[in-house]
């Protein structure tokens, strides 16, 4: 496994690269999650093709009171998860490598992300969209994996690639889960024990939209609000919405129906938790997708 901390180093080892290469971008604290992008990312490139991971928590998209400083830095132990998953090439720059100036151009999210993680935390699209790019212009992937567990950020990344024609395919995950349905997370580390369990009910609460599907947007929306206003506890929401899926629009016409993402974000103390799954709304399914 050839692992890069320059620019350069990685521009000497992309040239030799064996193709399809497909780019796993993390910011590290690697997890069973982040295991299933980079299995996902093997099958694509296959045992000839390359598979690449990027580890760089990256300043630009958390804001002035957001846990930039306390996000999990675990390089060493990410490595040996790199390594035990058969990756071909890390790239762990440091802050100045990817920024050795102030970063004067910055990509624009556009109207899907303003609304959700863009309303709450102002700048993160255009951190995440900006660095994404870069990553794609220093690595120069075929196809890039990404987690739906970040669904607003899954689909601002293939409007991106779609509006600026950068060819390259992107590939979505289904989250990974614990037993209990808590989505895995970086973010999990930092939730106390009692904590831990109170936040599973974010899982409930979009299971419990999801199984409502069937009978339309406002349906799932109330019984998706009826699990938190019952069981939610100190969970603080800052949102709970339907989007279409494909455009990340917000449905707000109960005739809505086709395939749509149930998303919440909430706040446990000092922990700030996203989830959500895909549901067909209107259609007679009353599944939850994932
Ligand atoms: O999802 C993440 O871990 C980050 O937002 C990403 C895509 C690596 C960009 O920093």
């Amino acid at each position: 496994m050839i692992v890069a901390t320059t620019r350069a180093e990685l521009k000497a080892a992309r040239d030799k690269l064996p193709g399809p290469v497909v780019l796993v971008p993390t910011m590290g604290a690697l997890h069973d999650g982040h295991r299933a992008l980079l299995r996902r990312a093997r099958e694509i490139a296959g045992a000839a093709g390359t598979v690449a991971v990027s580890i760089f928590v990256n300043p630009l998209q958390f804001g002035p009171n957001e846990d930039l400083e306390r996000y999990p830095r675990t390089l060493r132990e990410d490595l040996e998860t790199c390594a035990a998953e058969h990756v071909d090439l890390v790239f762990a720059p440091g802050v100045g490598e990817m920024y050795p100036r102030r970063q004067l151009v910055t990509v624009d999210p556009g109207a899907a992300g303003e609304i959700l993680e863009g309303e709450f935390r102002p700048g993160f699209f255009q951190g995440v969209l900006t660095v994404v790019l870069k990553l794609f212009s220093l690595v120069r992937p075929d196809v890039a994996v990404f987690g739906q567990k970040d669904a607003q950020q899954l689909a601002l990344v293939r409007q991106m690639v779609a509006d600026f024609a950068l060819g390259i395919e992107i590939e979505g995950v289904p989250t990974v889960r614990a037993a209990d349905g808590l989505a895995l997370s970086s973010r999990n580390k930092y939730l106390s024990s009692s904590e831990r369990t109170v936040a599973t009910v974010l899982h409930k609460a979009l299971a419990v939209g999801g199984a409502a599907a069937g009978r339309g947007p406002r349906a799932v929306l109330d019984d998706a609000r009826q699990v938190l206003a019952e069981e939610g506890g100190s969970l603080d929401v800052d949102y709970l919405a339907l989007v279409s899926a494909g455009t990340y629009e917000l449905v707000l016409s109960d005739d809505f129906s086709g395939p749509a993402t149930l998303a919440i974000a909430a706040r446990l103390g000092t922990t700030r938790l996203i989830d959500n799954v895909t549901i067909q709304v209107g259609t007679g399914r009353d599944a939850a997708d994932d």
